[in-house]
């Protein structure tokens, strides 16, 4: 099966049987797409005015401007929790999950899975380490995302170490020719680089991740075969990543901005032909405009930098 559907994914979600997802990547936003505005106003004193303050006086309020920001933290895993309770539902019984987020709110989706699904499933911490942008003098510049990684069951899940790709080693005179070229095995900290702004692989979608990125988790926590599951889908690199590998997919995006991308990055690529759209037509590709691009919510000069590119 391979199937791209534009969906909220907690509806598409409900619909998918038990146990049907091999591995489940995701990469929520951070926000959740609602919005609060937030008034500025000023107040000034005036013996007609429609509010009583101290002693009495009476005042006017005049809207002097407004701004809209992100929901708040709360909202943010209340967005989650739902979708990750029905994503582990879906997850096979000998399956993994891996959730990408921002250092920010790591910790929190951490402490949320542990109880949702038990800490003994958690198997990895990956930090995802790239170079991009400034860096600020007044702390230790942020240029990290965690994935957090939890297995179905801790004594029974896929991992292809042999097919992942190998690194350099830091020192490749002190470990043999063979060795060095082989190369090694990568840790827990993954150094690489964010998508290059001139290559062939960047989509313009705002938050799009590594192919690289995906192709490391998709060789070693799947099989040839197997169904990958992700419903953040974005620019859909997740489903790169399978038809590049051979696996099946199911990507689900509420946007139709995100549809549109992954049409045009799915054109002529082995194996999309297979590929089936549901609540959207393949023959209406359009260049998405900016409007159809998610709003990405900026809250520092880090997070700028991170929602341009990684
Ligand atoms: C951070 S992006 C994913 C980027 C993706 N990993 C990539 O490489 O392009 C998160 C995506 O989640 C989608 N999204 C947010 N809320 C959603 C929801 N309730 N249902 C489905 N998709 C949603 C957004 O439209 C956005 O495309």
């Amino acid at each position: 099966m391979r199937r791209i559907q534009l969906a909220d994914n907690l509806e598409a979600l409900r619909t998918l049987d038990d146990g049907l997802a091999d591995l489940i990547y995701i990469d929520p936003p951070f926000n959740t797409g609602r919005e609060r505005r937030h008034e500025q106003i000023r107040v000034v004193q005036s013996d007609t005015g429609a509010r009583t303050g101290f002693a009495g006086r009476r005042y006017d309020a005049a809207t002097i401007g407004s701004h809209s920001f992100a929901d708040c933290f709360d909202d943010y895993l209340a967005f989650l929790e739902p979708r990750l309770a029905e994503g582990w539902r879906v997850l096979a019984d000998d399956g993994t999950l891996y959730v990408h987020l921002d250092w920010r709110e790591s910790h929190y989706v951490k402490v949320l899975l542990d109880a949702m699904v038990g800490r003994e499933r958690f198997l990895n911490e990956i930090i995802w380490a790239y170079d991009y942008g400034g860096r600020t003098k007044k702390r230790w510049p942020p240029k990290h995302d965690v994935i957090l990684v939890y297995v179905k069951d801790p004594k029974r899940y896929t991992f292809n170490a042999d097919a992942v790709d190998r690194i350099p080693y830091m020192a490749p005179g002190l470990v043999g020719a063979e060795k060095a070229a082989l190369g090694k095995l990568p840790t827990d900290t993954w150094w690489h680089t964010i998508v290059p702004t001139n290559s062939r692989e960047k989509t313009g979608y705002p938050t799009q991740k590594p192919l690289g990125i995906l192709r490391r988790i998709v060789a070693a926590s799947s099989d040839p075969g197997d169904l990958v599951l992700d419903f953040f889908a974005g620019s859909g690199t997740t489903g790169a990543a399978c038809l590049e590998l051979g696996r099946e997919f199911i990507l689900i995006d509420e946007s139709p901005g995100a549809m549109e991308v992954m049409a045009k990055r799915f054109e002529g690529v082995p194996g999309a032909s297979e590929i089936e759209w549901v609540g959207r037509s393949p023959a209406g590709a359009t260049a998405p405009s900016d409007a159809m691009l998610p709003e990405v919510v900026v809250r520092s000069d880090s997070d700028r930098e991170r929602h341009r590119s990684p």
